[in-house]
């Protein structure tokens, strides 16, 4: 259902994690990039590059990323081959958000009847991010290397943008950093030049309305307990 207003959009975007097979028409996403593309951006940078697969390239990039993946899963010393080019979380994780990272994984797990240490079930549900969750359109974002902290900053509000935009045509969304650790394969086959770097993928679709995984809804911090009024 299409979202009517901005607060309905907000409320109603989740990171959807199974789409259905429909396809999504171009003109609708390049309709949603143009208008998240009135994003701020400081001193009108507009700092985003966007790579929009579908069909056989997307179904060739997933099938290598997958590969990739599953050696990994067989080699662990693999994984040194595959990073991302910046660091999205910490190093080392502390409170409250390492909790609230434990608290929204294992709540998904939990929800789709994975336990602490069944590694093959954990192992295919996160394969799921390198099928794009099933849509038939993933996005790919890429940034100049030589930008500033600051048009990341930029790059959130896009890719928030779009997310909100796509509601408002009846579209879901997930934002997907899992992919930048694959940036080695991903980088080349969408023909980025060297200066790029990945900031992000998305997934673009329908929701699925008959997957448990959608049903997962994630909590939020209040604002009272998160803002400190000074007068
Ligand atoms: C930049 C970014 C990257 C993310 N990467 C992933 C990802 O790789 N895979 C995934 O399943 N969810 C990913 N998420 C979704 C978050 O887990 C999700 O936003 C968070 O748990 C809140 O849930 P909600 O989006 O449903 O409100 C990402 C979110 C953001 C903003």
């Amino acid at each position: 259902m299409k979202s009517k207003s901005v607060s309905d959009a907000i409320k109603s975007r989740m990171s959807v994690r199974a789409f259905t097979k429909d396809p999504v028409e171009r003109d609708i996403v390049m309709s949603i990039l143009n208008l998240s593309a009135r994003a701020p951006s400081g001193t009108n940078t507009q700092p985003w590059k966007v790579y929009a697969l579908e069909g056989d390239i997307l179904q060739d990039l997933c099938t290598k990323v997958c590969a990739a993946y599953d050696n990994i899963a067989i080699n662990p010393d693999l994984a040194l081959e595959y990073q991302s080019e910046y660091d999205y979380y910490p190093s080392k994780w502390f409170s409250p958000y390492i909790d609230r990272r434990r608290e929204n994984g294992w709540g998904l797990y939990g929800l789709l009847g994975i336990t602490k240490g069944d590694k093959e079930k954990m192992h295919a549900q996160h394969r799921k991010n390198f099928e794009a969750f099933g849509a038939p359109v993933c996005l790919f974002f890429t940034i100049d290397k030589e930008l500033g902290r600051g048009s990341m900053l930029d790059y959130g509000m896009f890719l928030e943008n779009i997310m909100i935009a796509a509601r408002g045509e009846g579209l879901a969304t997930c934002p997907q950093a899992a992919w930048n650790d694959y940036a080695k394969i991903i980088l080349p086959l969408i023909g980025a030049n060297k200066n790029e770097m990945l900031v992000c993928g998305m997934a673009l679709g329908y929701a699925d309305q008959h997957e448990l995984v959608n049903t997962f809804h994630t909590p939020r911090v209040s604002a009272d307990e998160f803002t400190t009024w000074l007068k």
